[in-house]
């Protein structure tokens, strides 16, 4: 049974994302991030054994094609990281993140398929910039990823992200003030979505409330 808790104009599911996808109404663009089967969260990282963390089997496959499928019917425009893991259709709007100090034993950067027909981007943040955001998920994105991956679909009211982990894509969708579905199955990292996306819509509206008022306009003589 999936639960759903409402955050401000965010709507966050804790559930299975095959169950519950097909109950959601349309939305402009689905920004995911879902397991890549590669099973890296399953490896003892070092910020899984300092947090404490057991191993865990969720990236041990993939998600199946349909639900990518499902995923295009519920969406206009679709960002969908781990694309070269998938067997999606053909695209030229690739997105890749580049991890300039990638040790040589990790891969030195990631790729998002698109469903846009713009030129390939390329953004380079740093792993250091990465783990000093990290909240408790083994593969954490970024803010400033998902924050750039949105600026390509700039007219995105309202935002969808089936494999939601640690509310990543929710916390650039309340700063950018946009409408966020996030679905995630785990509870331990649906409550970090929750209070990271809670916490980011309150700094959001204190940045609004200090805003300066408009200055008056200068009289020319
Ligand atoms: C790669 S992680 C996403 C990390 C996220 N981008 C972040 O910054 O925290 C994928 C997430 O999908 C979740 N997941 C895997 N299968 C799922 C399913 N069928 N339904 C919902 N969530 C699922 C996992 O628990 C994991 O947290």
């Amino acid at each position: 049974m999936a639960e759903k808790v409402t955050i401000g104009n965010a709507e966050l599911w804790l559930g299975d994302c095959r169950e519950v996808l097909c109950l959601l109404p349309p939305c402009d663009l689905a920004l995911t991030d879902p397991p890549y089967g590669i099973g890296f969260a399953a490896q003892p990282t070092k910020w899984q054994r300092r947090d404490g963390q057991a191993p865990e089997d969720w990236d041990n496959m993939t998600p199946p094609a349909w639900l990518f499928g499902l995923l295009a019917e519920k969406a206009q425009e679709l960002i969908i990281w781990g694309g070269n893991y998938y067997d999606l259709p053909r695209s030229r709007g690739w997105l890749t993140w580049y991890k300039p100090d990638s040790p040589p034993s990790m891969a030195s950067i990631e790729l998002a398929w698109t469903s846009m027909d713009m030129n390939a981007k390329m953004l380079s943040h740093s792993i250091s910039a990465t783990n000093a955001e990290r909240v408790g998920h083994p593969t954490q994105k970024p803010v400033r990823v998902m924050e750039w991956c949105l600026s390509f679909a700039k007219d995105a009211k309202t935002v969808l992200d089936p494999f939601m982990g640690s509310g990543t894509t929710g916390v650039a969708c309340a700063t950018l003030g946009k409408r966020f579905v996030g679905i995630e199955r785990e509870p331990r990292y649906f409550e970090l979505a929750c209070r990271r996306i809670e916490a980011a819509q309150r700094q959001g509206s204190l940045l609004e409330q200090s805003e300066p008022e408009a200055l008056p306009q200068q009289l020319s003589l």
